[in-house]
């Protein structure tokens, strides 16, 4: 399994020939370094409809006739928006899609997609994933603050990789960050949700020495188009 940092909390995962992406915000990303039109893949994941998580899901999703897979509101409304191929879940449940399995898992945030017109939609939960493709099991975080039932995601999963926000303001910040890698006990950890704007900015290399020192995992830094294989 490939997993490539697409900038902010976009990733992409390439495994048994299968692509998915998720949180594909691209258009007016900083950290962007590829386009939306140039993303062809066969699942779109969406943590959340905040403007860097839902970002150019849907237009991906058209482009590639490809699985919209989100909370139950959110992909009704990416339905309402012509999109025809979605698939609904809420958390705590899970599905085997042709590609793998993914368990929709909490996270502590929140999930209004705030409009042009400046209406507030909200569309259902926040969430995480737990994907797993053949060997290989990955958590993507989301946007979450800590939470104790972390260790039940450790507990269920032996993770090969914990995608995790460590930007702060908005999300877990450093500290909390590496509380949950003790929970989740993966063996690396990929940080995402920093240094995109300044509210988020962090010491990347600073979290790296702290989280390698208190935990046993090992953290992998990635700068937007590079890739780790599992
Ligand atoms: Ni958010
Ligand atoms: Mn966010």
């Amino acid at each position: 399994m490939r997993v490539t940092f697409l900038g902010h909390a976009a990733c992409l995962i390439e495994a048994d020939g299968k692509k998915l992406v998720i949180d594909p915000w691209l258009t007016g990303n900083p950290l962007a370094t590829v386009k939306p039109e140039d993303l062809q893949v066969d699942a779109v994941l969406v943590t959340h409809a905040h403007g860097d998580h839902l970002g150019d899901a849907f237009q991906i999703a058209k482009n590639s006739d490809a699985l919209l897979i989100g909370i139950f509101e959110l992909v009704n409304y990416a339905q309402f928006n012509g999109l025809n191929r979605v698939h609904g879940m809420s958390i705590g449940g899970g599905y085997n899609f042709d590609f793998g399995r993914v368990k929709m898992v909490p996270a502590m945030h929140s999930s209004g997609l705030i409009t042009e017109d400046q209406q507030i939609i909200y569309l259902g939960e926040p969430c995480g994933y737990v994907i797993q493709i053949g060997d290989k099991t990955v958590y993507h975080a989301g946007d979450t603050g800590l939470f104790g039932d972390m260790a039940l995601i450790g507990e269920q999963f032996n993770l090969n990789l914990a995608i995790l926000p460590i930007g702060d303001n908005y999300v877990m910040g450093p500290d909390d960050a590496i509380y949950a890698a003790q929970l989740l006990q993966p063996e690396q950890v990929l940080p995402i949700h920093y240094n995109t704007f300044p509210a988020i900015e962090q010491d990347v290399q600073n979290f790296k020495l702290r989280l390698e020192e208190e935990t046993s995992a090992e953290c992998v830094i990635l700068s937007s188009g590079e890739s780790v294989e599992l």
